[in-house]
C-alpha cells in the first residue's frame, strides 16, 4: 500500500474527477421545492451507480421525503461512515447568476480555476472529494484500507426531516467506529480545519392577518390596522440595543466560553476586517462585548431570512394588505432547547398582537447545537494528515452553520463525528454564482486519501 502512488493517481485523474462532478451538478436536486423531487431521486440514482462502480453494495433507500443512499464496502479494517448531502439550495434570485446554475463549468478566474454551479461547494463537490479518494485508492491498491459505508442524504438543506427515524430504524447498519462529514470549510484560504462545535437551527414562519381582504390605503388607512406594521414591530422587538435577543428564556443553556477555548480561538488570529470587508461590511453586528468569532461560533442569533406582504411589484400601489409574513431562523448553541425556544417565540409574538390581528405559525425544522468530543485518536491522526497535505497546521474551529446530523451520530448511534471540509468563505454557498475552487476539490481528495491512511 503506497500513499504516494494514490496521491499521484489523484493528480492524474483530476480532469475526469471534475467531469464526474459536473455530471452530478447538472442534476437540479433542490430539496425544499417539491417541483424538483424527481431530480432528487435522479441524483440519488447517480450516486448509487457511482458507488456500485467502485464495488460498493449501494442502494437508494426510500424515506417519506427524498431517498437516502447507503453503500457498504466489503473490506476489513476500521469501520468508517462517510456522510454528505446531495441536495442543494434553491437558486433564486436567478437573475443574479452569471450562468445557468445547473449548467456548471470549470472557469478561469483571477484567483484560479473554479467549478461554478449550484451545489459545487455545498455539498456535491465536497462529498465527491471522498468518493474520488476512494476511487484512486482502489485503482492503485485494488482494495480500500477500511470498512467504509457511504451515507448520503437528500434533505439536509430543508432541515433533514426524515433523518432521525431513518437513523433509528437502521442504527445497527449505520453504526461505525467514526463518522466523517465533509460539509464545512477551511479556516482560512489555506488553513485546514476540523470543526468541533456547530450551531443548531430553529426555523419559524409567521403570517399575521389583519383585515379580511386587501384594502385601499386611503379609504381605510388610519382606521384599519396594517399587518405589515404589526409584523415590523414584532421583528424590531426581537433584539435590544445591545444586540441581545429578547425572547424570554432565549439564553437558557447558552454556556460561557471555556477560557482554554477562548485562548485557542484568539490564537487563530481571525481577521474580521477582511472577513466582513469581503462582503462590503466593516463592523461585527452581534452582541456588544463579544469577539467576531464568538458571534459566529459560540453565541446564538435571531435572523429574519425573508419578509413579504402588500405590493412589491414594479410601480406603486396604495394597498393596505390583509396579510404580512416573515421567515425567521434562530442559530442555537450549547444546550439551548429548540422546542422551548419555539414555544417562547410563539408566545412572544402572540403577546404583541393587537386586537383584530391573528397569527399563523409554521415550523421549519428544529435541531440543537452539537459539540464534538476530540478525545478519540482519530482527531489527532486526521489533523496530522491535513497538516501534511496543506503544509499548515490544521486548526480546531467552530462553525456558525448547522448540519443536523452531526449531533445525531452521538445521540442516536453513540459514535464520534469528525467534520472536515474544504470550502472557502467566498464560495457563495446558498447564493448566486456558487463555486468550489479546483484547488479545494483537488487538495480535498488528496486530504481524504491521507486521512484514510492515517485512520487505518
Ligand atoms: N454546509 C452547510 C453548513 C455550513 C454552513 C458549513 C456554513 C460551513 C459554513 C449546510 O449544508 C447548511 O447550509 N445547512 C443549513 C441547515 C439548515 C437548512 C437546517 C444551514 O446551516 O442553514
Ligand atoms: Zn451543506
Amino acid at each position: 500500500m503506497s500513499l504516494n502512488a494514490v496521491l499521484d493517481r489523484i493528480d492524474e485523474d483530476l480532469d475526469s474527477a471534475v467531469a464526474r462532478l459536473l455530471d452530478l451538478l447538472r442534476i437540479p436536486s433542490v430539496s425544499t421545492d417539491p417541483a424538483f423531487a424527481g431530480d432528487c431521486d435522479t441524483a440519488a440514482d447517480w450516486l448509487v451507480a457511482q458507488l456500485q462502480d467502485l464495488g460498493f453494495d449501494a442502494q437508494k433507500r426510500p424515506t417519506p421525503g427524498h431517498p437516502m443512499v447507503v453503500a457498504h464496502g466489503d473490506q476489513d479494517g476500521p469501520r468508517i461512515l462517510f456522510y454528505g448531502h446531495y441536495d442543494v439550495q434553491p437558486v433564486d434570485p436567478i437573475d443574479l447568476w452569471d450562468r445557468d446554475p445547473f449548467d456548471p463549468q470549470l472557469e478561469d478566474t483571477a484567483k484560479g480555476k473554479v467549478i461554478r454551479g449550484r451545489g459545487a461547494s455545498d455539498d456535491k463537490g465536497q462529498l465527491m472529494t471522498f468518493v474520488e479518494a476512494c476511487r484512486a485508492w482502489k485503482a492503485v491498491n485494488g482494495t480500500l484500507p477500511a470498512r467504509i459505508t457511504f451515507f448520503f442524504e437528500g434533505e439536509e438543506e430543508s432541515g433533514s426531516p426524515s433523518l432521525v427515524p431513518f437513523m433509528q430504524e437502521n442504527a445497527d447498519e449505520l453504526r461505525a467506529d467514526i463518522a466523517l462529514i465533509c460539509d464545512t470549510g477551511l479556516f482560512a484560504d489555506r488553513t485546514p480545519a476540523i470543526v468541533t462545535m456547530l450551531r443548531g437551527l430553529l426555523g419559524e414562519q409567521i403570517t399575521i392577518t389583519g383585515p379580511s381582504k386587501d384594502l385601499h390605503s386611503g379609504m381605510y388607512g388610519g382606521a384599519a390596522m396594517n399587518p405589515i406594521r404589526v409584523l415590523s414591530g414584532i421583528l424590531a422587538d426581537l433584539h435590544d440595543d445591545t444586540g441581545r435577543v429578547t425572547v424570554p428564556g432565549f439564553y437558557d443553556g447558552v454556556p460561557d466560553l471555556p477560557e482554554a477555548v477562548a485562548d485557542q480561538w484568539d490564537g487563530l488570529n481571525f481577521d474580521h476586517g477582511t472577513f466582513l470587508g469581503d462582503v462590503g461590511l466593516s463592523d461585527p453586528a452581534g452582541e456588544q462585548g463579544r469577539t467576531a468569532l464568538e458571534m459566529l461560533w459560540s453565541r446564538p442569533t435571531a435572523e429574519v431570512n425573508g419578509i413579504w406582504g402588500g405590493y412589491t411589484g414594479d410601480g406603486f400601489k396604495t394597498v393596505l394588505p390583509s396579510k404580512a409574513s416573515a421567515k425567521i431562523s434562530f442559530r442555537l448553541v450549547g444546550t439551548q432547547d429548540p422546542h422551548a425556544i419555539r414555544d417562547n417565540f410563539r408566545a412572544f409574538v402572540q403577546e404583541r398582537l393587537p386586537t383584530d390581528c391573528s397569527v399563523e405559525f409554521h415550523g421549519h425544522g428544529a435541531s440543537p447545537a452539537s459539540q464534538m468530543s476530540i478525545d478519540a485518536p482519530a482527531f489527532e491522526q486526521a489533523r496530522k494528515a491535513l497538516s501534511d497535505e496543506w503544509g499548515v497546521e490544521a486548526a480546531y474551529v467552530g462553525c456558525g452553520g448547522s448540519i443536523p446530523i452531526a449531533g445525531y451520530f452521538k445521540d442516536i448511534l453513540d459514535m464520534d463525528a469528525m467534520l472536515i471540509g474544504f470550502g472557502r468563505d467566498d464560495d457563495a454557498i446558498h447564493s448566486p454564482n456558487e463555486k468550489y475552487d479546483l484547488e479545494c476539490f483537488h487538495k480535498g481528495i488528496r486530504s481524504w486519501a491521507r486521512i484514510l491512511e492515517a485512520l487505518s
